[in-house]
């Protein structure tokens, strides 16, 4: 049975993926990491079709981090090459299905064959109201909040935010990732336990799941297994439980 079905309350309305360890795949297999990548594509499109079926209506996925532009330039071309592939290939998957493609990060740091993809994508998918998928691309956190911040000053010094009236839902409201709600829950693969510079502030009161599997392994059944634990956690965010 689905974790859905027994446990609709239960299922997060917004999952993040760090899919880490298509490198380790790669090379357990002898193969280039190249290989790795690609078969982590593939992990992707198994996901984002499970959670649609599943009903969880946000997806974001962590592809490429700002610390990930020191890999060598082939890896990275390759992984350019893949994000091209993935939005040539799922445009339409997206449209039938009503899902909004969303970006965060840095994309105008990207090779511009992609932007020029990643643009028509988003423009063509804004009507969809089904759900989201975003894709974390040269993001940074750190990077994200220190441009917030940025903002912020920026306008208290034209005199349209008076400084004092800066709250957490102020900062909230420039950061990209505005209007979607916060993770609640996290997935890691390949078995490290760290964010890396990921949704440092979406992510205060997410709940964390791991896993050892490499992100090219990972399935529908590793999903549901993430699913059915988060079903079974109890969330205080402070308060105390009432039995
Ligand atoms: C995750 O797999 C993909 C990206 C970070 C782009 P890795 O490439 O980090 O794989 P490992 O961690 O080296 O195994
Ligand atoms: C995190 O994975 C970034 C992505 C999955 C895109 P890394 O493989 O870059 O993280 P570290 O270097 O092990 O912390
Ligand atoms: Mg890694």
């Amino acid at each position: 049975m689905s974790p859905a079905a027994d446990a609709d309350s239960r299922l997060p309305r917004h999952v993040a993926i760090v899919m880490d360890g298509n490198g380790r795949w790669a090379q357990q297999r002898g193969l280039p990491r190249s290989e790795g990548h690609r078969a982590g594509l593939a992990a992707v499109r198994r996901t984002v079709e499970a959670c649609r079926e599943l009903g969880i209506r946000h997806l974001t996925l962590y592809a490429f981090s700002t610390e990930n532009w020191k890999r060598p330039p082939g890896e990275i071309r390759a992984l350019m090459g893949l994000l091209r592939e993935f939005l040539d290939a799922r445009l339409g998957d997206l449209l039938r299905q009503g899902i909004r493609l969303h970006v965060i990060g840095q994309p105008e740091r990207l090779p511009h064959l992609v932007r020029v993809r990643l643009d028509r994508v988003v423009k063509q998918t804004a009507g969809g109201k089904e759900g989201t998928l975003t894709l974390a691309l040269s993001y940074g956190s750190r990077a994200e909040i220190a441009a917030a911040a940025r903002q912020l000053a920026e306008e208290a010094k034209a005199g349209t935010l008076d400084p004092r009236t800066i709250d957490e839902a102020t900062l909230a409201a420039r950061l990209q990732t505005a209007g979607l709600p916060d993770p609640d829950l996290v997935i890691r693969t390949a078995g490290e336990k760290r964010l890396s510079n990921f949704l440092l502030w979406q992510l205060s009161y997410a709940e964390f799941w791991f896993t050892d599997l490499c992100w090219p392994d990972f399935d529908r059944e590793t999903l549901h297994g993430a699913l059915a634990e988060f079903a079974r956690r109890q969330r205080r965010f402070g308060g105390v439980t009432h039995a």
